[in-house]
């Protein structure tokens, strides 16, 4: 396969057009039969994939230059979910517009040509996934969230949470990382869940509130800043469960490593996977 066939079957089975601006292909490369692929792979991981012969490195936070323009696809994905979830039109876009600006000024100091400028004085094919990855791993949650709702007219939080702890990547979280119930008891009832994985980065407060002030009981998250937390906490009308962040990761990326293997090339899983 070349890295361009690896990243269309990523597209096909997440069910997008083109490449997200998250995602990029820092360098192509043909003929690849083995992959070193993890969730965070830069300049050590690809000189060690050259060291130990593999002939291509894939990676799923994908810091490429083109993220200081994250802000668009924030901005469009966030605003869509919440349009969805039954936040109004005005509020959405107008926390928005605040959140296309603070992404922009947060990436604008990074540096982020730092790993692909090695893949490429390495010539070493480096291909990066981020939302593909994201929104499988999001159908995947809201699949289980599906059928604990239509097992049961009015899901607890653990009921929620004992469902997803059936996906093999929670089933194997390490200790200390474990999905975990941040706000809310594991009697309350869940009400109207969203699970918020996609969409380039996690939610802020001012977008979580609008959502509970829509109707969402019970927010699924990757991973949560303690004094969101806490807020939530004194705002004491929601649910939390915080899955992980490398678990809910891999669930995405696991499937397309999945769909590459099957299409014969060899993928070595690190870098936070599992
Ligand atoms: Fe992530």
């Amino acid at each position: 396969m070349n890295t361009q066939e690896m990243v269309q079957i990523a597209l096909d089975l997440a069910k997008l057009d083109e490449l997200p601006m998250d995602s990029a292909i820092s360098v192509e490369g043909e003929n690849i039969t083995s992959v070193l692929a993890g969730i965070d792979m830069g300049a050590a991981e690809l000189s060690l994939a050259r060291q130990l012969g593999y002939d291509c490195v894939a990676r799923h936070h994908n810091m490429v230059p083109r993220l200081g323009k994250l802000g668009d696809l924030v901005a469009h994905d966030h605003y869509e979910k919440m349009v969805k979830y039954g936040v109004p039109v005005n509020v959405a876009q107008k926390l928005l517009e605040h959140r296309k600006r603070a992404v922009e000024i947060m990436f604008h100091g990074s540096n982020l040509d730092g790993a692909p400028s090695v893949a490429r004085l390495l010539g070493m094919p480096y291909v990066g996934l981020h939302t593909p990855a994201d929104l499988l791993g999001e159908r995947a949650v809201e699949a289980k969230v599906a059928e604990v709702c239509s097992e049961k007219e009015n899901p607890t939080v653990q009921d929620v949470l004992d469902k997803l702890l059936t996906i093999r990547e929670y089933a194997q979280a390490p200790e200390g990382q474990k999905p975990a119930i941040w706000v809310g008891e594991p009697t309350s009832y869940a009400g109207k869940v969203i699970v918020e994985f996609a969409g380039g980065l996690a939610g802020e407060l001012d977008e979580l509130k609008a959502y509970i002030d829509a109707g969402v009981g019970t927010f699924i998250c990757m991973h949560m800043d303690g004094d969101i937390v806490k807020a939530l906490r004194e705002d004491n009308r929601c649910n939390v469960l915080v899955m992980g962040h490398m678990s809910s990761d891999s669930i995405g990326f696991n499937q397309i490593l999945d769909a590459w293997e099957a299409k014969g090339v060899k993928v070595t899983r690190v870098g936070g996977l599992i």
